[in-house]
C-alpha cells in the first residue's frame, strides 16, 4: 500500500498508552532504580502530516521516536503501524524500510567506510530489492536532494549540510510512510537549517510521507508543523494545532517555551531551575515544583490530559 491509497483520515501511526522505564545501576553496590522516560503517551500521526514533538532536554522525545519507529520495544501499551501491531525493530517483512529515521548528527548516522552511494542503496537492498536497480534508485534519489554524480565519493568529503541531505535521501529511498526526523538541523548552522528544512519540506510534496519532528526548538517546530506535541518529564502536557500553541498556549510549560523562543532567556531562567531527574519524579503533577501557578491540588493529583477544544488536549489542572 503505497502512501496515495491511504485515506487521509487514517492515522498511518497510532500510540496507545505507551510507557518506556529503564532500570539503572549507578555502580557495583548501588541499588536498582527505575527511570521513566516515557509515561502514558497515545497519539495519531496521520497521513501525510508533519507533527512536531518538543521539550527541553532528557525529557524523553528520542526514546519516543525510537519506540515509534520499533528500534525500541515499550515497556507497556500498543504502537500501531497503518492499524497492525509494529513488529519489533520496524524489519518485520512487512513493515521493513516503512518507517525511517534521520537523526541530528548525519555524521555518525553514515558509515564512513561506505561510498554514499552504498548508504543510500542499503535500505533497498534490505527489502529485498536487486543490487542493480537498488543502485539507480539511490542514485536518482540523491539527485533528487540536490546531489549528482556523487555516489562514489565518501561522508568525509562533504559539509554538514550535504552529508544531511545524504542522510535524507537515505529516509526516503524507500519511500516510506514515515520518517521520524530527530533534531534533523539541530547541529547545522542557521543558513543550512532552512536549507534542509525546505528540503524536508519538499520531499513532503514529493512522496507524502508522515513526519514526527522532534526538535527542543519551537521556532522550528512551528515551521515545519501543522500538529503539536509538547513533552515534560516523558508526559505529553500539552497537544494542539500550531496555530493554539503559538497564539494561546494554556499550559504554563508551553507558556514557558514559547517566552524562551526568542532566545533573550533560557527555559532554565524562565523555570527557575532545570528539569527534575525522571527517577525520583515530583508528585502530583510533575512539573508543580517549576510551575509559577501551582495551587495545592498541583502538589497533590497528576492531572489527566483533557480535551480542552476539539483536537487540544491539555495536562493541567488550571487550564
Ligand atoms: N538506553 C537508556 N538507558 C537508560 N536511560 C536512558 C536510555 N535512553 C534514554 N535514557 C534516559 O531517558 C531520559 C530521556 O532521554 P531522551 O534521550 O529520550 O531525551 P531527549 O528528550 O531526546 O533529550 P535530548 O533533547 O537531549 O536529545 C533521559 O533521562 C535519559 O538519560
Ligand atoms: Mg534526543
Amino acid at each position: 500500500m503505497d502512501n496515495a491509497s491511504l485515506k487521509p483520515d487514517q492515522p498511518v501511526l497510532q500510540l496507545v498508552e505507551i510507557s518506556r522505564s529503564f532500570t539503572i545501576k549507578a555502580g557495583f553496590l548501588a541499588e536498582k532504580k527505575i527511570l521513566r522516560a516515557v509515561e502514558d503517551v497515545s497519539f495519531q500521526l496521520m497521513r501525510g502530516e508533519c507533527l512536531g514533538l518538543v521539550g527541553e532536554s532528557g525529557c524523553g522525545k528520542s526514546t519516543l521516536g525510537r519506540l515509534c519507529s520499533g528500534l525500541l520495544p515499550p515497556t507497556s501499551g500498543q504502537v500501531l503501524f497503518l492499524g497492525r501491531d509494529l513488529p519489533e525493530a520496524g524489519c518485520g517483512s512487512w513493515a521493513r524500510g516503512q518507517i525511517q529515521m534521520i537523526f541530528q548528527d548525519p555524521f555518525s548516522s553514515l558509515n564512513p567506510r561506505m561510498t554514499v552511494g552504498d548508504s543510500v542503496a542499503e535500505p533497498l537492498l534490505a527489502q529485498g530489492v536487486d543490487a542493480k536497480v537498488s543502485q539507480e534508485q539511490a542514485c536518482a534519489m540523491l539527485a533528487t536532494v540536490g546531489l549528482k554524480d556523487v555516489e562514489r565519493r565518501y561522508p568525509h568529503e562533504f559539509s554538514g549540510g550535504q552529508r544531511q541531505r545524504i542522510a535524507v535521501a537515505r529516509a526516503l529511498v524507500t519511500k516510506p510512510h514515515i520518517v521520524i526526523c530527530d533534531e534533523p538541523v539541530s547541529a547545522l548552522d542557521a543558513s543550512v537549517q532552512a536549507q534542509v528544512l525546505n528540503l524536508l519540506c519538499d520531499m513532503q510534496e514529493q512522496f507524502s510521507p508522515a513526519y514526527l519532528f522532534i526538535s527542543h526548538d519551537l521556532n522550528v517546530v512551528g515551521f515545519m508543523c501543522q500538529r503539536i506535541l509538547v513533552m515534560y518529564l516523558g508526559r505529553i502536557v500539552e497537544a494542539a494545532s500550531r496555530d493554539a500553541i503559538f497564539s494561546d498556549p494554556r499550559h504554563p510549560y508551553t507558556k514557558a517555551l514559547l517566552a524562551a523562543r526568542g532566545g533573550k532567556a533560557s527555559t532554565e531562567t524562565i523555570l527557575h531551575g532545570e528539569l527534575p531527574s525522571p527517577i525520583n519524579q515530583p508528585l502530583g503533577c510533575t512539573f508543580h515544583p517549576r510551575c509559577p501557578k501551582a495551587v495545592d491540588i498541583c502538589r497533590q493529583n497528576l492531572p489527566p490530559l483533557k480535551e480542552v477544544s476539539p483536537g487540544w488536549m491539555v495536562r493541567c489542572h488550571l487550564a
